[in-house]
């Protein structure tokens, strides 16, 4: 398969501001990073260096690659590698022109570990004070449940974390969706809701248009992970587009874990076209080929039908659905509009 031509728009999509609403903080770790984590922790891993890790990436589907993604994690023990995880990742958004990132992180993949929930939390919020005073970059945490674990153990991953409840602004879903629907967890994300936190979830990756549809009406969420397969249903086109629901959509990952056959297969245009609310994320950069610039350029390479009026709206879109403060995001606009002038 011979690759599609580089855009011409690529220098405009990586100078462009934008905000960072999809990405797990534990898919960024690298397999360098893993090495160093492993060897400073005294964890034997099963793999026998960094290339044999790196071979390893060669998913079929999220399955395939969350088991590798968990093993990945298992090296994450003290609060300074929760730190040097998440700086890294700054390191590389600042880079993107990355100016505000809401991280999902999972805790219960520590806890259950026995990695306490202070080292988590503590360890990613000292990362992301140091992301906004050394690199001007806005950043907050997203608490996400495992859905393949059951809503009991939300609802004390939820407990625990109450303590330290000023250090993330809401909750997600993610982990394996299909025999997992939104609805499973109801009850932890009422509570959330009545918390005051804001509410996310993975939906319509793998699993129905139907999920994301219960995403929205039990979970009551006010942005939708992935939500590609949407498109399969041109009534929640609809809805979707009229209420103008976030989609954060990843294309390196849809393209990794087969949920298209290839980038030119991708419906990012079609959801563009129709009026929906999408933003470009990168998942978990360091196992899908690219952090979010390589995700502009790749896709924008892909379906050259893509304008840079829809690179315009992509980064606005970002900052749009960001939970960030209303002053915040009309600095950020105001930047990016003197970025397209100047461009
Ligand atoms: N989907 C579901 N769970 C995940 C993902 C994803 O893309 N990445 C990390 N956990
Ligand atoms: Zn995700």
């Amino acid at each position: 398969m011979t690759s599609p031509t580089p855009t011409a728009l690529a220098p405009l999509l990586r100078a462009m501001p934008k905000a960072e609403l999809h990405i797990h903080i534990e898919g960024s770790l690298e397999p360098e990073l893993i090495f160093a984590l492993a060897r400073r922790n005294g964890v034997a891993l099963p793999h026998a260096g960094v290339e044999a890790l790196r071979a390893a990436y060669a998913f079929t589907d999220l399955q395939s690659f969350l088991d590798i993604y968990y093993a990945g994690a298992s090296v994450l023990l003290q609060e300074q590698d929760f730190f040097d995880m998440a700086w890294a990742y700054f390191e590389r958004a600042a880079a993107d022109n990355v100016v505000h990132a809401e991280l999902f992180f999972d805790p219960q993949t520590h806890t259950e570990r026995g990695v306490p929930m202070a080292t988590v939390l503590n360890g990613l919020h000292r990362a992301c004070l140091q992301a906004q005073s050394r690199l001007g970059i806005s950043a907050s945490l997203i608490l996400c449940f495992l859905r393949h674990l059951s809503e009991e153990a939300a609802l004390q991953t939820l407990e625990q974390a109450l303590p330290w409840r000023h250090l993330f602004i809401g909750v997600g879903l993610d982990s394996s969706e299909r025999g997992h629907p939104p609805e499973k967890f109801a009850r932890v994300f009422a509570r959330c809701r009545d918390l005051g936190l804001h509410l996310v979830a993975h939906a319509g990756e793998e699993g129905p248009p139907a999920y994301i549809e219960s995403a929205l009406d039990v979970l009551r969420v006010e942005r939708i992970d992935h939500g590609v397969r949407c498109t399969e249903s041109p009534a929640l086109v609809q809805r979707l587009a009229a209420a103008q629901v976030p989609l954060t959509v990843c294309p390196l990952s849809n393209l990794k874990l087969r949920v298209v056959p290839s980038l030119a297969d991708h419906n990012l245009k079609a959801l563009l076209d129709a009026g929906l609310c999408a933003t470009v994320n990168s998942d978990d950069p360091a196992y899908f080929g690219g952090y979010i610039n390589e995700n502009f350029v790749q896709i924008f390479s892909a379906l050259p039908a893509l304008t840079r009026q829809d690179a315009y709206t992509l980064a606005r879109n970002s900052f749009k659905a960001s939970f960030a403060p209303p002053a915040a995001k009309q600095a950020w606009m105001q930047r990016l509009d003197e970025v397209f002038a100047a461009a």
